[in-house]
Formats: structure tokens, sequence, C-alpha cells
């Protein structure tokens, strides 16, 4: 299918030997281009097992995980992470921004790493920084923001490889509510403007109703998938 950005096929993972954990248990979902898309559940539940496999984070103990249709399983560490950096972005709780850069160099750290046209990336990153209403903060260092700032840079940093979709990892789960409020309404134009796909982790009951499809866990198994009533 055209529209089909990923895709995975009875995903189960199962963490340590002696005492298996069953994270995971024969979970089937897949992804579009372009969806707007929460997934919810209990903590425990497999929420950041199921992100992290979807992300290429981490390999599943049984089952496949497709991105643009390609058998991301049979893919080398190496190639696994090259495609992991050119096709998908992340946003976690914590937004881990180095404190002794500056603002404009915390976003523009994965096209240092991947070495990109300096020019260009420049000027994307300001664009960045101006979608997400950080224009004129570009060279305080990260430790001068807000909370609610920090995680604006931190999804920017997100954004600069133009990734297909965005894996967010309980994204406001340290904001306030005008805070959480702000990030949600950002993904949501980005997602707009840009096509960029998202799945969200949330416990927020009210930010997943504002999605366009709710997938839900429980006990490592999906027993929800359903589009928002709009
Ligand atoms: N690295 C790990 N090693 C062992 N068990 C883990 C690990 N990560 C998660 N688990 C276990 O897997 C289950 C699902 O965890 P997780 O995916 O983090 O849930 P959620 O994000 O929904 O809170 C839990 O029972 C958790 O304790
Ligand atoms: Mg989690």
């Amino acid at each position: 299918m055209a529209d089909r950005l990923l895709q995975a096929n009875g995903i189960t993972k199962v963490y340590g030997s002696l005492a298996p954990t069953v994270a995971l248990n024969d979970v089937t979902v897949s992804l579009d281009h372009g969806e707007f898309v929460s997934l919810v559940g209990q903590s425990g539940s497999g929420k950041s097992t199921l992100l992290n496999m979807l992300g290429l984070l981490d390999t599943p103990t049984s089952g496949e995980v497709r991105l643009d249709d390609l058998k991301t399983n049979d893919l080398g560490k190496r190639a696994r992470a090259g495609l992991r950096n050119r096709r998908l972005g992340f946003v976690f709780q914590f937004h881990y921004l180095l404190p002794e850069f500056s603002v404009l160099e915390n976003v523009l750290m994965p096209t240092l790493i991947s070495g990109d046209n300096k020019a260009d990336a420049l000027s994307y990153g300001h664009e960045v920084l101006e979608l997400l209403g950080l224009s004129g903060l570009e060279n305080k260092s990260a430790t001068e923001l807000s909370g609610g700032q920090k995680q604006r840079v931190a999804i920017g940093r997100a954004l600069m490889n133009k990734p297909a979709l965005v894996l967010a990892d309980e994204p406001t789960g340290n904001l306030d509510t005008t805070n959480t409020d702000q990030v949600f309404r950002l993904f949501r134009q980005i997602n707009k403007d840009l096509g960029t796909a998202f799945l969200i982790v949330t416990h927020d009951r009210r930010i997943a109703q504002q999605t366009d499809r709710i997938l839900e866990i429980q006990d490592g198994k999906l027993i929800q998938d359903v589009l928002s009533p709009v």
C-alpha cells in the first residue's frame, strides 16, 4: 500500500530469561504517512516497549517491523541506525538537551552528526525555531530556558532531519497544562504543515481524544485501535 509507512506484524518482546517479562504479546499495528495517533495504556502496559520497537531502538523477540516496506529485522545495527536517523524523530519525557550548547546548536545537533550541508541545515534550523516560537533564543544556553521552552527545543531537534514519523514517549509528562497544550498544538501544526506522522504515548485521555486515532495497550496486548470521533 502506497500510504503505509510502518508495519509491525506479531511483535512479541520478552525481557530477561530467568524471570522473563512478556512486555509485548503478539502486537500487529500499522501507521500510514501523515497519521496523527496516540498510544494509551496504564503504567507498565508496554507503551514504551512498543515505541522502542516501532522506532527501531530495540528489536522484538519475535515478529517483524517494516519501515518503508523494508524488513528492518534483516538489517545490521548500523543500517538500522541509519534508517532511524533518516526517517524517524524522537521526543522523550526528559528533553536530553546538551547544557553546554546553545539552543541553535542543540537543534542542529542531528545534522552535525549526519554531515549535511551546513548552510542548508542552519537555515532550516532557524525555520524550525521560528515554527516553535523560539526565535530570538538561538544563542541562549539550553540551561537558561523554561521547561516548556526546553521541550520545544527537543522537538526542534527531532524535526531537523525532516522525519516521516515522530515518536513521542510521554512528551508532556513533565509539563504543566499550559505547556502541555502548547506542545500538543505544535505537534498538530507540524503534522498539518509538514505532513509529519506522529505517534504520541500519553496517559492523558484529554490529549489522546484530540488525535485522529487511538491505540490502547493492556498487559502487552493491543486491545483497541479506533479512529477518534470528530
Ligand atoms: N529493560 C527492561 N528490562 C526488563 N523489564 C522491562 C524493561 N523495560 C520494560 N520492562 C517491563 O516491561 C513491561 C512494560 O514496560 P514499559 O514498556 O516500560 O511500559 P509503559 O511504558 O507502558 O509504562 C513492564 O512490566 C516493565 O517492568
Ligand atoms: Mg513508558
